[in-house]
């Protein structure tokens, strides 16, 4: 059954998710689906989401869903870790990793305020794993200014993403205004969706460019 499968014949508690979403989530997440995982989802919500993932991801999957409302450690379940906090809290986050371990794949479904968006994404990225995974949905945010966005607004999380692309490519730039940094030699890909910002890791980037073939074929170009 696909995750689209899943949301549409959810019959318990709510979820809420924009339909583009799952386009995203299948080819972010999909690789994880049957196998060992530890996922953290940020923001619960009523509690439908996690149960969503561990009805996709199957039962080697461990959901933990974080939220500032106590209200949402009901939805503890079967697979299903929930804890109370503030997902912009360094010493809650650094918890969850004592507690959880490493997190494969991180999705923030949180507050969506460029504050706190920022705080997780600061903490928790190069704490992921080594070949993990790191969703940030809701972004339409970054331009709205009750939340802490705006179109150019440094705050903004898509304003972050844009500079982070330069990072991604430090080691091209030639004009020394960008210099490479752990997150240059830990990061493969850096994907954008309507709405939603992807992040993912590899622990090793062959970065060597070569000509292969027959030589006598090859044109100057
Ligand atoms: C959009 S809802 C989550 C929806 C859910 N994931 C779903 O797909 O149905 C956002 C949740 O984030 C929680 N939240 C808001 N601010 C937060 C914060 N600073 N830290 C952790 N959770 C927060 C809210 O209480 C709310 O439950």
């Amino acid at each position: 059954m696909s995750l689209y499968d899943i949301f549409l014949s959810n019959t318990g508690r709510p979820i809420h998710k924009s339909g583009h979403y799952f386009f995203a989530y299948e080819r972010h997440f999909g690789r994880y689906v049957g196998c060992p995982v530890t996922f953290l989802e940020i923001g619960a919500g009523n509690g439908g989401s996690s149960q969503m993932w561990k009805r996709w991801l199957g039962p080697l999957a461990r959901i933990v869903t974080i939220d500032i409302n106590e209200v949402c450690r009901q939805y503890e379940d079967e697979q299903i870790a929930v804890r109370i906090g503030d997902q912009s809290d360094p010493s809650f986050l650094q918890s969850l990793i004592d507690e959880f371990g490493t997190f494969d794949a991180v999705l923030d479904d949180g507050s969506h305020h460029m504050v706190h968006v920022t705080k997780s994404f600061d903490f928790l990225y190069d704490k992921i794993a080594a070949n993990g995974v790191y969703m940030i949905e809701d972004m339409h945010t970054a331009y709205w200014p009750d939340y802490g966005g705006g179109r150019g607004d440094p705050r903004s999380m898509v304003e972050r993403f844009k500079g982070l692309i330069d990072d991604l490519n430090a080691d091209h730039v030639r004009d020394g205004t960008v210099a490479p940094t752990a997150f240059t030699k830990q990061t493969v890909a850096m994907t954008a969706y309507d709405s939603i910002l992807v992040l993912e890791r590899a622990p090793f980037i062959n970065k060597t460019m070569k000509m292969v073939g027959d030589d006598t074929q090859r044109m100057n170009y």
